[in-house]
């Protein structure tokens, strides 16, 4: 429970001085049937490690465990552990999920600045001061710690490499980027705060008052998924700011399960169709794009969001891509074209057989092929031949090391060009590799995959793309 960890922070971290007085934060955990040897070791690390004139509180939210062991034993270990009353427990009576569950610990808490972390934490040396200097120099911040990787069947706690910043992907999952151009630059060190677009959502500060001026998390929103995209997008666009803090660390346990029900089948898609219709104006055509299945769903009522956007005065989406995340792809506004990749016939120009990911995990299987087409429906054959000329997916490209029956995947876009360079010739409707080979499909056959050959005039090589916007 309180064993000691490495100092594992950037050096420059080590000289930083941070001011003598500071807000004080209450740290809440949520927890629900978390093992009990998790949870208060989160606990014992954070009263271990917060200095105590700026730890307020440690606030443990109990979203209705039935686990035994979380029950009156839970109550004497921290009474025996904290006779002083710095941890306190409160219950929900019934299962709010980790959104709603949030709300109440923050109602609950009374400390200037509020730190949410997972129950299956470990906090390390150091790590508040960074987080109240911040917020007391930036009161409109919300700060997420660097999260360090803890072992679940060791314990082993080592350092998470590499500083990177939030991304998303238009089906709304959390997606790491790396820090843009523009964005190191502006940094002197490693050690200095880094801007994101998004955050994973698990671990934030954020001042008590900011967090309920811009509408603390959304009350309507079920379990879990999609409240860290929407907490992030309504931080930027209703003037506040979400930064990594490198100095600050947290390790987390990486688990395989969840140790709890979800009460709603898809509480992911449901929590991520609210936030399209309140903060994504037209750019929620995209989230549709890739969730067709809920173009017509019902996601509840949220009217009060609504209002709560238009009460705040928060700039528009097309504000946040523009100014807060220029980096990111809009396939119908970035591309030459677009849509359907489809095998084009002179006998039958709408043949039925289309670029596909073959609803493969391109991270295990990456290869790419040919299926029926589905008509624009399915996001397995979104492509796009990009302004630079890739052949694109969201943030994967098209990429084959050029010689004949090389099959071509799907892989992290670089925008180096090299084996991710396609040219599209209009007139032979041929897509030309770096290499010198085309994109052929060699059988034309449904799951075919697709390789590079000799450039010809076989019907196997002609393709054409759904939407045209501009070719370069
Ligand atoms: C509290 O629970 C932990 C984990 O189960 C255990 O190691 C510790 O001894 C308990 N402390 C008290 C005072 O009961
Ligand atoms: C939705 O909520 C608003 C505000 O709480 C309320 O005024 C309105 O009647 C509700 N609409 C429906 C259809 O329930």
């Amino acid at each position: 429970m309180d064993r000691r960890l490495v100092d594992i922070r950037h050096p420059d971290c080590k000289t930083k001085i941070y001011p003598k007085k500071l807000p004080k934060a209450s740290v809440i955990i949520i927890f629900c049937n978390e093992a009990p040897s998790g949870l208060l070791r989160t606990v014992h690390s954070v009263v271990n490690r917060s200095p105590p004139e700026y730890l307020h509180e440690v606030v443990l939210v109990d979203d209705n465990s039935d686990r035994p062991e979380l029950q009156e034993p839970l109550e004497k270990n921290i009474s025996t552990s904290w006779p002083d009353g710095i941890v306190k427990l409160v219950r929900s009576p019934k299962r709010l999920g980790l959104i709603r569950a949030k709300i109440l610990g923050a109602k609950e808490s009374t400390g200037e600045v509020l730190v949410f972390l997972d129950a299956h934490c470990e906090a390390n040396d150091y790590w508040l001061e960074p987080i109240l200097a911040r917020i007391q120099e930036k009161p409109n911040v919300v700060l997420c710690p660097a999260v360090d990787l803890i072992d679940d069947k060791n314990m082993e706690y080592s350092r998470n490499g590499g500083i990177s910043v939030g991304g998303f992907t238009w089906s709304l999952h959390f997606t790491w980027r790396s820090v843009p151009e523009k964005e190191k630059k502006i940094r002197k060190s490693d050690a200095d705060p880094v801007r994101s677009p998004t955050m994973a959502g698990g671990l934030l500060a954020v001042g008590r008052d900011f967090f309920f001026h811009i509408g603390a998390y959304d009350p309507g929103m079920f379990t879990w998924g999609g409240e860290n995209l929407e907490l992030s997008f309504r931080t930027w666009m209703c003037g506040g700011e979400l930064e990594f803090l490198p100095c600050s660390r947290v390790g987390h346990i990486f688990r395989a399960a969840h140790p709890y029900k979800f009460d709603h089948s898809d509480s992911h898609g449901y929590n991520s169709k609210r936030l399209a219709e309140v903060w994504m104006d037209e750019y929620k055509r995209l989230f549709y794009n890739h969730r067709s299945d809920l173009r017509n769903s019902d996601a509840g009522n949220f009217t009060d969001r609504i209002e709560l956007r238009k009460k705040l005065n928060c700039k528009s989406f097309k504000w946040y891509l523009d100014n807060v995340f220029p980096e990111q792809f809009i396939i119908d506004e970035n591309s030459q074209a677009y849509g359907m990749v489809r095998l084009f016939s002179v006998r039958n120009p709408e043949s039925n057989l289309c670029l596909d990911t073959l609803s493969r995990n391109h991270k295990v299987d990456p290869y790419i092929g040919v299926f029926p087409c589905s008509g624009g429906l399915s996001h397995n054959q979104m492509f796009a031949l990009s302004q630079i000329n890739e052949l694109r997916m969201e943030e994967v490209c098209a990429d084959v090391v050029g010689e004949r029956g090389a099959r071509v995947k799907l892989m992290d876009c670089h925008e180096l060009r090299g084996n991710q360079l396609w040219n599209y010739n209009r007139d032979t409707k041929q897509l030309k590799h770096a290499s010198g080979w085309c994109l052929d499909v060699g059988g034309m056959k449904m799951n075919d995959n697709i390789k590079l050959n000799d450039c010809s005039a076989a019907g196997s090589q002609k393709w054409e793309f759904e939407h045209v916007l501009k070719f370069i």
